[in-house]
């Protein structure tokens, strides 16, 4: 199975959210490996900084990829069984090929205005993916929710507004909040189920169970 995590918009999470899950399968016992096809390199690090500073954590690999990443996708897939694939914040060549090679497109967005602009454009994207990739399923999950009472609102309404206007995106219920803990992690190459924020750890887990039952 071929995952990508992506959109056209930077700073969503795109990143985070492939290595906490990463460490989620891997701690299902799924084989999986990650591949980073932005230049940023940030999953790459993670994978780095990883194997430097957590090496009693299962190993998890971590391969950059660029350009034409199709035939490496479907190469990885057949090794590892479950590809994870981290694309830079915009319409890349990279993000249309994974995007045609995919079983499933993730794509984070949190319920800033801003974000939820991004939508127009990747749902013109996915016409393209479709195309070629009839078979792809496409996800939305909010992230970076505020912790506060408040924010409930906010996110009832978002919800309300992608579901109206954007019904070829079904969100997941299951969302993720706006954590230190997603912060962390990544210095140390952690995921946040190897934390100590059970809040955060509790949310990934809920996240990828629904993610599981694609
Ligand atoms: N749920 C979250 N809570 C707190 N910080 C988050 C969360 N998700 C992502 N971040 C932070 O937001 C920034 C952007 O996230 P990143 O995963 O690098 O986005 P992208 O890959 O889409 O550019 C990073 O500093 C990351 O640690
Ligand atoms: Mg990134």
């Amino acid at each position: 199975m071929i995952i990508t995590i992506g959109s056209t918009k930077g700073g969503v999470g795109k990143s985070s959210l492939t290595v906490n899950l990463a460490a989620e399968l891997v701690r299902q016992g799924r084989r999986c490996i990650i591949v980073d096809a932005d230049p940023t390199v940030t999953s790459q690090t993670w994978g780095r900084d990883r194997a430097e500073h957590s090496p009693e954590l299962p190993h998890i690999t971590v391969t950059e990829a660029r350009g034409k990443i199709r035939a490496k996708l479907l190469d990885l897939e057949e090794a590892y069984g479950t590809v994870l694939v981290d694309v830079g914040g915009h319409d890349s060549q990279e993000f249309r090929q994974a995007g045609v090679t995919s079983d499933l497109l993730i794509v984070p967005v949190t319920t800033s205005q801003l974000d939820l602009d991004s939508l127009p454009k990747i749902e013109k994207l996915l016409e393209d993916f479709t195309t070629f990739n009839p078979e792809l399923s496409v996800r939305g999950v909010f992230n970076r929710i505020e912790t506060n009472p408040q924010s409930d609102g906010r996110l009832k309404e978002a919800r309300a507004y992608v579901t109206s206007d954007f019904p070829q995106i079904p969100f997941y219920d299951a969302v993720l909040h706006d954590r230190k803990a997603y912060q962390d992690v990544m210095r140390v190459g952690r995921s946040v189920i190897e934390w100590t924020d059970y809040k955060a750890k509790a949310e990934l887990q809920v996240l990828a169970k629904e993610i599981n039952n694609d």
